[in-house]
């Protein structure tokens, strides 16, 4: 046996890290640990009664198409349903718009292998979803990262960047957002950003990656168009996914594009794993046909508003002064600063100490930056142990500061 392998690695693979949000999950899964890490769904949510009726009935009458391979697009009736899902926001989106992918994060490393060489320059937000950054990684793209404030990206900032590089005759292969109650910061971008990200992306010909899987979880606030519905000169690539409003293990979502940029994602998505299982696709396309997914969305609307709001008043309670936090009208993640001469990644052998877990803000900036700050899950946990984490948590940072 081959004891180092390192010498055969492709310079890809050798680029390749391992997410830190994996790494810390272990830690905080030791018992007593209440875990503001993860960004798990809340398993009470899942439809599964309504599920195992959809299973049988699946099998029953489509169990030859159903176990069978499928095309790499995605079922019609899956590609059909998601295309009508989308016409809420954009009438034009067609099924032929529509590849069905293994997770928002198969889409991921599809754009990233369609549009990346190495050295590629890729524009991103600052902080920015882990998952992105170690898929543009794996492709060695050059990230650089734009700050964001409460309105999202700070398009004067983006202009600079595009200006810059134009002068030095580079363009980006895309800009990348998260753009609703954004993973991990809560954001949500502002419709006069949006309006300014797709000018500006007209003006120096450059695709934008839109990536929403929280859009349609909304519990606050004024709802705000999606950048593809604004876009009217096909210039954006949307990801989206059944993995917050449905379920994650079906690992079911889709990139919505231009039909004609689409086909090169089908291409490399062949490669990958042929086609996304048959039956998941179907069975979720059954689930919407039923018209459940509103219902479903309703409930988990309000079962995270709930959350959201035990833990912002938690934080006001118990947080010392300094701490400064963001107030998601949606999603499952908040952000949290600490004064700048505290660090999170060293505090959080200390959280741990105390049985309470968050994962380090640097983990979301592509500059290393971000010290002072964490990503706390609201989704997850009870109430109960959202309450009782965050006064462990705040106690900490108090002794520590
Ligand atoms: C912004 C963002 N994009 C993509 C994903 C990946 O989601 P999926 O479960 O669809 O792969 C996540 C998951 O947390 C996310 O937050």
């Amino acid at each position: 046996m081959i004891k180092d392998l390192s010498s055969f690695y492709s310079k890809n693979a050798l680029n390749m890290k391992r997410s830190e949000i994996r790494e810390l999950l272990k830690i905080t899964r030791q018992p007593g640990i209440i875990s503001f890490a993860g960004g798990l769904p809340a398993p009470d949510t899942f439809p599964v009664a309504e599920l195992q009726d959809i299973c049988s009935k699946v099998l029953q009458e489509k169990g030859s198409t159903a176990l069978q391979y499928g095309t790499t697009e995605g079922e019609a009736p899956l590609r059909e349903a998601i295309a009508q899902w989308m016409n809420h926001e954009k009438a034009a989106i067609k099924a032929d718009n529509i590849l069905v992918t293994a997770g928002s994060q198969q889409g991921l490393d599809i754009v990233a292998k369609v549009f990346v060489d190495p050295g590629d320059i890729i524009i991103v937000e600052l902080p920015s979803y882990i998952g992105g950054l170690q898929a543009f990684t794996a492709y060695r793209a050059k990230m650089i990262g734009v700050p964001q404030d409460n309105d999202g990206m700070r398009m004067d900032k983006l202009e600079k960047v595009l200006e810059k590089l134009a002068r030095k005759k580079k363009r980006p292969k895309f800009i990348y957002v998260v753009p609703d109650f954004q993973n991990p910061s809560g954001v949500t971008m502002s419709l006069e950003r949006r309006k300014k990200l797709l000018e500006l992306a007209y003006q120096y010909g450059v695709p934008i990656v839109e990536d929403s899987p929280y859009r349609d979880l909304r519990f606050a606030g004024e709802p705000v168009p999606a950048i593809y519905a604004l876009d009217d000169q096909e210039q954006v690539i949307a990801l989206g996914t059944f993995s917050k409003i449905f379920c994650p293990g079906l690992r079911l979502a889709w990139i919505m594009a231009p039909a004609t940029w689409l086909d090169k994602m089908i291409v490399a998505k062949q490669s990958m794993d042929l086609c996304c299982p048959t039956f998941n696709q179907l069975v979720a396309a059954e689930y919407i046909n039923r018209g459940q997914l509103p219902k479903q969305i309703e409930q988990i609307r309000a079962l995270y508003g709930r959350k959201r709001e035990v833990m912002l008043k938690a934080l006001k309670k118990h947080m010392p002064k300094g701490v400064k936090w963001t107030k998601p009208e949606g999603g499952l993640f908040l952000w949290v600063k600490l004064p700048k001469n505290l660090s999170a990644n060293e505090l959080f052998p200390k959280a741990v100490e105390e049985k309470v877990a968050y994962v380090i803000g640097s983990a979301f900036h592509c500059d290393g930056k971000g010290q002072n700050s964490m990503r706390l899950n609201f989704s997850f946990p009870t109430e109960e142990q959202i309450e009782e984490g965050v006064k462990r948590l705040a106690a900490m940072i108090g002794k520590n500061m």
